[in-house]
């Protein structure tokens, strides 16, 4: 799914997260070789860098929680690893926040306490790169992957509630084959051009919570891109799994060359 917070379609949270990782790594070895060598130099840049560390890192988090918020799927494995992602992350630089403790304020030479510390910090550090590899290159949370002929990323926000008719787009707005996300408050619908006119579903995989609206829509059957599932998108049925539940659709109608969405 494309990330919100991006830049010319550059998700801007996984640029800034290498300000954070450097100057932790940083803070840890300088801080441990002016301990281990009594070098006051290398002390003082492993301080500095301690609180780099912490105000690149609240930085960085800023676009991470905005697409934490807006982007990952809600109730899905996703967005558990997302939440896991970023209370690991917190946790590492509330720690090296707390290093500061145990170093002297007036010389900033680093304590046994502030070298422990830092190593925690940034063994979470890692843990939480880990999880956030995890949700770029296999939940593809900020990929803006596009197949031939899909069309501009595009979604909506409408206020409608169930069994009342909303404008979700004009008629002619999508072809065969792409797709629109719609918000209804916190409802995600998928809106589909298929061959024989509009149709739509939940943008939410019955299997573990992928975003249909990041996946491919092509013959009348939306394909989820974390493992493959495929449904009918006029039935909600499974035509592939590995999910077994169908998924809710909703009903769809031309008038007057809008698309007007009723939520189920
Ligand atoms: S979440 Fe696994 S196939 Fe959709």
């Amino acid at each position: 799914m494309r990330s919100r917070a991006h830049f010319r379609s550059h998700p801007i949270h996984p640029i800034l997260i290498a300000f954070p990782v450097a100057f932790t790594t940083g803070a840890l070895v300088f801080d441990l070789f002016g301990w281990l060598l009594g070098s006051a130099g290398a002390w003082s840049t492993g301080a500095y860098m301690s609180v780099a560390a912490v105000i690149t890192g609240l930085v960085a988090g800023v676009p991470g929680f905005v697409d934490y918020v807006s982007v990952v799927p809600p109730d899905s494995s996703a967005k558990k690893r997302a939440t896991w992602h970023m209370a690991v992350n917190l946790t590492a630089l509330a720690i090296f926040a707390a290093s500061w403790i145990f170093r002297d304020r007036g010389s900033l030479e680093p304590g046994a306490g502030t070298i422990l510390l830092e190593a925690v910090g940034c063994g979470l550090i890692m843990w939480g790169g880990w999880m956030g590899g995890t949700l770029v290159y296999r939940n593809q949370i900020g990929v803006d992957h596009r197949y031939a002929g899909a069309g501009k990323w595009s979604e909506v926000w409408v206020q409608g509630a169930p069994g009342t008719a909303v404008e979700v787009a004009n008629a002619d707005e999508l072809k065969p084959g792409q797709m629109k996300l719609v918000h209804a408050g916190d409802r995600r619908i998928v809106l589909v051009k298929t061959e024989d006119g509009y149709a739509a579903c939940d943008d939410r995989c019955s299997h573990k919570g992928g975003s249909l609206a990041g996946g491919v829509a092509a013959c009348g059957h939306v394909v989820c891109p974390w493992h493959g599932s495929t449904f009918d998108v006029r039935t909600g049925a499974v035509k592939a799994g590995p999910a077994k539940e169908p998924i809710a659709v909703h009903r769809v109608e031309e008038k007057g060359g809008k698309v007007l969405l009723t939520l189920a």
